[in-house]
């Protein structure tokens, strides 16, 4: 059996490799971008981010049983993002957040149902920025929904649209981490940082 090590250093003198007190970080570097305007880019390849949580037919909305749909929500966060609340507990300036919505589906197959429910149609991407530097609030609210198209780029809301339920029911720093496990986790495990 090849000595597995050997494999990977060689072609590399040893005296080049890096400094080891940094560890490396896997995460490219994910940044929220703008258009000249102002609007931001739609983040692509998001669906490669840490996938935090999910949810079905979840709203603060009254209006909810007018709609008939529930809908499915898959919510991402970056990766520096996510790595920097390892650590610290808190969303860095920059964080992006990404929830894709999905329209509920169910199939009947022959005579024994399929139970349950599926994410079918493709409803909509909304994006949450951290960017304390443009927006006074700190973060910012997007949708990429566009009737039949996604849009490539999408205007901030206005306050009461987004920012305000997310400031008054979200659990921390305007993200509902109460109803993502993937972090509430860390939350309950997080040890005791003295800095
Ligand atoms: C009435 C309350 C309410 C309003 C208004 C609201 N949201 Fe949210 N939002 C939620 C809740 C609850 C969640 C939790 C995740 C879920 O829905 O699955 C959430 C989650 C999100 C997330 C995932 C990241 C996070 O912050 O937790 C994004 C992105 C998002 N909303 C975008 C928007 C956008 C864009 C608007 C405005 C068009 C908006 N929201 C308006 C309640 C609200």
């Amino acid at each position: 059996m090849p000595l597995l090590p050997l494999v990977l250093l060689s072609g590399i003198a040893i005296g080049e490799l890096p400094e080891t007190s940094s560890p490396p970080s896997a995460a490219p570097a994910v940044a929220p971008a703008y258009a000249e305007d102002g609007s931001l880019l739609r983040p692509e390849g998001f669906e490669e981010w840490v996938f935090v949580g999910a949810s079905l037919g979840l709203s603060y909305s009254p209006h909810k049983a007018e709609y008939g749909d529930e809908f499915f929500h898959n919510v991402y966060l970056d990766r520096r993002a996510y790595e920097h609340y390892v650590r610290k507990g808190e969303f860095p300036e920059k964080s992006m957040l990404a929830m894709s919505v999905y329209k509920q589906a169910s199939k009947a197959e022959g005579p024994a149902k399929l139970q349950g429910s599926f994410e079918g149609e493709f409803v909509s991407l909304e994006v949450a920025v951290k960017d304390s530097e443009r927006f006074e609030e700190g973060w910012a609210y997007f949708d990429f929904s566009g009737g039949e198209t996604q849009k490539r780029t999408a205007k901030p809301f206005a306050r009461e649209k987004c920012y305000n339920c997310h400031a008054e029911h979200a659990s921390e720093d305007n993200v509902f981490v109460q109803f993502y496990p993937v972090l509430r986790r860390l939350k309950a495990d997080a040890p005791n940082e003295s800095e």
